[in-house]
């Protein structure tokens, strides 16, 4: 994007007032510091009121105030949520639900993702935007649709049978190649045409894995094929425009290193809760996936609430300087821009109580204030443009495997990818060890640590990338019910977890899941005792050394963390899932192991992370804590915010945040 400053404003719906508040937006979005705006994003309807009759008027003269305001426009392609004439006139576009109830207009997003009606509607309002706008001179980023399958991540209707079909020909080619991988022998669902085969509808008991897995598959390749074919208009027509989608946060429906890999620039749409007192942690989480998606390169916070939202049953405000805080959490972990949902909140529609940078109440609010002054203070940052977020550990994490994971008919429902990956990332977040988020087959040599938490589904490449790892001196921790199936979801055979066997020297021959409300205790090395719950698995060392045991039930006293040291590295296996105390403890080992370092020793409560570059080194501090925390300095640092120089120490109040340049 061509911004000199970080980017900062909101979504900016112009159709929903009059146009004499335009100016006034135009005026208080420079007393804000906004530069840049996401426009028209829910405008179909005011773009083409009918079929093929565009109206870009009202367009042309926001445009025009915005650009002569000096704010950049990310315009919107606008087609999230298609007018009421689309489904009048093809009600083969609305999407279908598993058991067959078709989704009716009048909320947004109601199309059915391979809807040709939809997708040809939606291809030539493209090409009509691109096409007038693409010389103007507010246009630095292309907002292609909003939020990809936030309400409709799946379709069940005919149109999608016949596009399933055809993804599945090209997949597999053949009907044998196809019965094989769904192991159609079991429960004589044998597909001897094409035609016969459907996606997975409401059945009398649990559809076949093979066919629910590749319906998640062709789930998030429809939406991106929708995502793809704005694109291509927006690159042949305007290639210099980059290009992005909002992402969601713990969205598991898109695969969004497929997803990211076709957009130009990553962003996202986090809603922290304020009733929430870890909201910060899983935040963090996310806006470390998002750097991570696209290599470490920046990416844009695209909405945030300036307070409250209007879809929890209770919406809670953001306490004065939470706003603030939680904006430069997202800075600190790579962010390129703070952007809320939305510059004026709506005085008609469901979203009516949800905060705006403007509230109902006008400029004479505190939101807005807060607003004002976070605008300014962004412009005394710009240093971190420059900067990178830079990790030594990665956290393993594929889209593939969590889908296949929590599929029906496993041992336990209980095991989710997400409450496994929180377990491996909160003891570090509290260490303030920065993590990045890898890809099963990424690139690991610029780590010292990657952790493996319940990689179930898992690819021979995949395998040798971490036993390469390894060897060459890295330290992998992989908890259980790894490595369990192939790419089908079928079974390695020959002893848990097959592909690893080697790499961690053991075999598992069984596997104990837990009651919900049962629980063991592991014994360390040291005689530390941490309970665990939701899993055993019943370990047989070859090779590897135990570093814990089980304390109670038939497998007491087997092994329930191991180690094994291979070529120049260490693989540690976790059979069970430890207290917070106890993953604690074990990534500390693990940290120390690879000698991993924490951005600085800081009190709890307080999160810190560098942004750097060769000869730039920007310590960003957050305080989440409730109270004032002193931070000691190595060096004396100035504060970018005040401008103040710290020589020894430097105090922050509760809320507070500080980016320290030494
Ligand atoms: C997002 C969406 C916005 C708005 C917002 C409210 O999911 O992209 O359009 O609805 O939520 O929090």
């Amino acid at each position: 994007m061509r911004l000199s400053h970080l980017a900062y404003g909101g979504d900016y719906n112009p159709e929903q007032w009059p146009e004499a508040v335009w100016e006034e937006d135009v005026r208080l979005m420079q007393e804000a510091g906004v530069n840049l705006v996401s426009l028209g994003i829910f405008a179909w309807a005011k773009l083409e009121p009918r079929p093929g009759e565009y109206d870009f008027a009202w367009l042309d003269r926001v445009m025009e105030l915005l650009h002569a305001g000096g704010i950049a426009v990310d315009l919107a392609t606008a087609t999230a949520s298609p007018p009421p004439w689309l489904s009048h006139q093809y009600p083969e576009s609305l999407p279908v639900t598993a058991d067959g109830v078709q989704l009716w207009p009048g909320g947004r997003q109601h199309y059915c993702p391979s809807s040709t009606a939809y997708r040809a509607a939606a291809q030539r309002l493209v090409r009509k935007l691109a096409e007038r706008y693409r010389d103007h001179p507010a246009l630095v980023l292309w907002h292609i649709g909003n939020e990809y399958a936030c309400h409709v991540s799946e379709c069940f209707c005919d149109e999608s049978a016949r596009a399933f079909r055809n993804w599945l020909k090209k997949r597999y080619g053949s009907l044998d190649a196809l019965n094989a991988a769904w192991g159609t022998a079991f429960w004589s669902q044998q597909y001897s045409d094409w035609e016969e085969i459907l996606p997975p509808r409401k059945a009398p008991t649990y559809p076949n894995p093979g066919q629910q897995l590749d319906w998640r598959r062709f789930s998030s390749d429809a939406l991106l094929e929708c995502f793809d074919l704005e694109r291509s208009i927006l690159r042949e027509i305007t290639p210099a425009i980059p290009a992005t989608t909002n992402f969601l946060t713990n969205f598991k429906p898109l695969n969004c290193w497929t997803w990211a890999a076709h957009e130009d620039i990553v962003s996202l749409d986090s809603y922290p809760d304020p009733a929430d007192p870890l909201a910060h942690i899983d935040a963090a989480l996310n806006y470390d996936l998002a750097r991570s998606l696209k290599g470490g390169q920046s990416w844009l916070l695209m909405e945030q609430a300036p307070s409250q939202v209007n879809w929890r049953a209770q919406n809670l405000v953001k306490r004065p300087g939470q706003m603030r805080l939680w904006s430069h959490q997202a800075v600190a972990r790579g962010a390129e821009g703070v952007l809320f949902f939305q510059w004026r909140a709506s005085r008609a529609g469901v979203e009516k109580f949800h905060s705006g940078m403007v509230p109902h109440a006008g400029a004479g609010s505190r939101t807005w204030r807060e607003v004002v002054a976070l605008g300014r203070e962004l412009r005394k940052i710009d240093a971190v443009l420059s900067t990178q977020v830079q990790a030594d550990v990665a956290i393993l994490i594929d889209w593939e495997s969590w889908w296949a994971l929590e599929l029906d008919s496993k041992p336990s429902q209980a095991v989710r990818l997400l409450d496994q990956v929180r377990s491996y990332y909160e003891p570090l977040y509290r260490r303030n060890i920065t993590v990045d988020f890898v890809a099963p087959d990424a690139d690991l040599s610029s780590y010292r640590l990657a952790l493996v938490p319940n990689l179930y589904l898992v690819r021979d490449q995949t395998a040798r990338t971490l036993e390469h790892f390894v060897t060459s001196g890295g330290i992998v921790v992989m908890s259980f019910f790894s490595g369990i199936v192939n790419e089908f979801e079928h079974i390695r055979l020959g002893g848990y977890p097959a592909p690893f066997c080697n790499l961690l020297g053991l075999r598992i021959t069984e596997f104990a899941p837990y009651a919900l409300d049962q629980q063991n205790v592991i014994i360390t090395d040291a005689g530390q005792h941490f309970p665990c719950t939701l899993w055993s698995d019943v370990i047989d060392l070859e090779g590897a050394e135990a570093l814990a045991q089980y304390g109670d039930d038939w497998y007491a006293n087997r092994p329930a963390l191991t180690r094994h040291r291979v070529g120049r590295g260490e693989a540690y296996y976790l059979g069970t899932r430890p207290n917070e105390a106890g993953m604690d403890w074990l990534l500390n080992r693990a940290c120390q192991a690879a000698s991993v370092e924490p951005a600085a020793i800081v009190p709890t409560g307080v999160e810190a992370v560098l942004r750097q570059t060769a000869d730039t080194r920007l310590l960003y501090l957050l305080n989440h804590g409730a109270t004032a925390a002193t931070i000691a300095l190595g060096a004396p640092c100035t504060d970018l915010l005040t401008d103040r120089r710290h020589i020894d120490s430097l105090t922050l109040e509760s809320q507070a945040v500080a980016v320290l340049s030494s």
